[in-house]
Formats: structure tokens, C-alpha cells, sequence
């Protein structure tokens, strides 16, 4: 027995939502009918869809399948409806960006141009770490990515977006800080001086931490990590407030984090020169918005924008 489109949707959501009553809740249907339509779904194809441990709902082997398959369908739904809405002159559909941290200070402003633009497209913009967005590839689960080191796990489209140069922060009173108002900001700190200096640092798995850590490698230092926080926002706090040392990427400093007691140090061999992509899977067909919004994203142009801060320097006053 062939599954029917209700039935596919109805699974979908399950599978989504890990339960029967909360996909139930989601449609507004009644339980029992998701049930009975699972139970007739997996009737059809011969084989569980789901499994019960505990009070938790797995998908099964087939149920994986028949998931990975469901999402090529209504993806290749999403995009015809797209493209049949551009032919009339429309640009209406869906749009999923997964962006890492650093990127929620740029991408969110160009999603509202765009938007207002085209207020018949739905945006959907998850902010992860690192190893969250690499995690999500796996899942096929959105249109576009930007992020700065490209995993090698996944077959990947991607082309250069925006520099995302990561600098050396301290708070005001910090005795580097000190030091180097002492000079007047003309001296740069030499990379040795940051050996022994507690750091305030992104979580494990964040691409930020990475690039800190593999610099510091690079010059044979180590890094001694005090605390670490999984926010940006959160590390200029503790920063500001005299905790340690931070390796920051310019976006958080130019437009998400504003604190007077928080100031960019001149170090030698910073800032770290990182780069952010926008990439989306080899095997993904990408609907019109998306194009359309990897275009817009492609031809932004920060300097007209007034976006930049500028290269790194010592800013006190
Ligand atoms: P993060 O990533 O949010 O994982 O630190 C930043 C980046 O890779 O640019």
C-alpha cells in the first residue's frame, strides 16, 4: 500500500517532535488519528517506524529512511511551489539559515532587508556553535550555512562571505591594558605576554576556541583557559569586569557588544585572520529565496555599510 502525502506529514512531525501527542497538538488533530494513521503508514511499508524506550520515541532503521526521504519530497515541494510562485512574478516560499555565534551580528540585519523586501518569505535562522552547525549538516535541514572553518565531513558548497578577524580583548584595568595605554597604543604587546594570562574562553566545540587554540599552537604557546562561556555576550561581560583575557571576532565587538570597560589590545600576530563562508550541500538544489538571499549575502558590502570597526587598535580614551 502506497503512503498517503497526510500520512507523510503526519510522520514527519512525529518524527520531529520525538512524540504522538505533541505532533497531534502541533496539527490540531486528535491523538488517535496520528496513531492509527502511523500504525496504517508502517502497516503499508512493513516495518516499525518507531520504537519506544522508556517514555522516548526513536525512529527506527526504516523509520530513518522513509525520514530522509520525506524531507527530499517536501523540499522538492517547497521549491516547486517557489519556483512556480517566481514565475508569477512572486518571490514567496520558505528560507532555513543555520549561522555560527559570530555571524548573528550581520546576517539577522540582512535577513530583515531582504525580508521587508519579500514579506511573503518565511525565515527560519538558527545561531549555533561550531560543532552544533556541523552536527545540523547531517540532518539536511536547511538551505544555507555561514560559518568559518569548513568541515570536512560534509560535501560542501561555499564561497568566501565576510572577514571575520578575531581580536585580543581585556578589560580597562587589566595590567596589559594598563601597560599598553602606558605606551600610548604605538607598541604592540608581544605574543608572549598573553603565555601566562587566564583567558576567558568559548565552549569546546565552538569555532572560535578553535582558531584561538590552533594560533596559540602555532606560536608554541598554550592557552590557560579560566572560564569558559558560551556566549560571546557573556565573555565581554566577565572580560569587562575583570575576569581575563578574550579572543573576540570584530563582528561581536563592532555591533552586538558595546562596553566601555572593554578594550581591543595591539598584540603581535593579531588579529587572527579568519573568513566567514556561506555554504550549503553539494547535493542540496537550492529554492530561488535561497539563491536569492545567498546573492544578497555574496555582493554585501560592509565598508559602504559602515559595519567595520576597523583594524584592530587600542581604544582608550
Ligand atoms: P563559533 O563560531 O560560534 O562556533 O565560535 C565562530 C566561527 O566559526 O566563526
Amino acid at each position: 500500500m502506497r503512503p498517503t502525502f497526510h500520512q507523510l506529514e503526519l510522520f514527519r512531525e512525529v518524527a520531529r517532535q520525538g512524540s504522538f501527542t505533541k505532533a497531534a497538538k502541533k496539527l490540531s488533530i486528535a491523538q488517535p488519528t496520528v496513531s492509527g494513521q502511523i500504525k496504517q503508514l508502517s502497516q503499508g511499508i512493513g516495518l516499525p517506524l518507531f520504537e519506544k524506550v522508556g517514555r522516548q520515541l526513536f525512529l527506527t532503521e526504516a523509520g530513518e529512511m522513509l525520514l530522509d526521504s520525506c524531507r527530499e519530497m517536501f523540499d522538492s515541494l517547497d521549491r516547486l511551489e517557489m519556483a512556480m510562485a517566481d514565475l508569477q512574478g512572486q518571490r514567496r516560499g520558505r528560507l532555513k539559515l543555520a549561522v555560527v555565534t559570530t555571524a548573528q551580528y550581520v546576517v539577522p540585519k540582512l535577513l530583515g532587508e531582504f525580508c521587508q523586501e519579500y514579506p511573503d518569505v518565511d525565515v527560519a535562522l538558527r545561531v549555533l556553535n561550531h560543532a552544533q552547525l556541523s552536527d545540523r549538516m547531517g540532518s539536511n535541514a536547511d538551505d544555507l550555512y555561514v560559518l568559518s572553518h569548513i568541515p570536512e565531513h560534509v560535501d560542501l558548497e561555499f564561497q568566501p562571505f565576510v572577514d571575520n578577524s578575531l581580536m585580543v580583548v581585556a578589560g580597562r584595568s587589566h595590567p596589559l591594558a594598563l601597560q599598553a595605554m602606558a605606551s600610548g597604543g604605538r607598541k604592540k604587546i608581544p605574543i608572549q605576554k598573553l603565555a601566562n594570562q587566564d583567558f576567558v574562553m568559548r565552549e569546546p566545540g565552538s569555532g572560535t576556541r578553535r582558531a584561538v587554540e590552533e594560533h596559540f599552537a602555532r606560536h608554541k604557546l598554550s592557552v590557560q583557559v579560566r572560564l569558559d562561556l558560551s556566549t560571546n555576550e557573556a565573555i565581554a561581560q566577565a572580560v569587562a569586569s575583570g575576569l581575563g583575557m578574550a579572543v573576540l571576532s570584530r563582528h561581536c565587538l563592532a555591533s552586538g557588544i558595546t562596553n566601555p570597560d572593554l578594550v581591543p589590545l595591539e598584540v603581535e600576530h593579531f588579529p587572527i585572520r579568519c573568513q566567514w563562508y556561506v555554504a550549503h550541500l553539494k547535493a542540496k538544489q537550492l529554492s530561488v529565496v535561497a539563491e536569492s538571499f545567498r546573492d544578497r549575502l555574496l555582493h554585501y558590502d560592509e565598508f559602504s555599510e559602515h559595519q567595520l570597526i576597523g583594524s584592530p587598535s587600542l581604544v582608550m580614551s
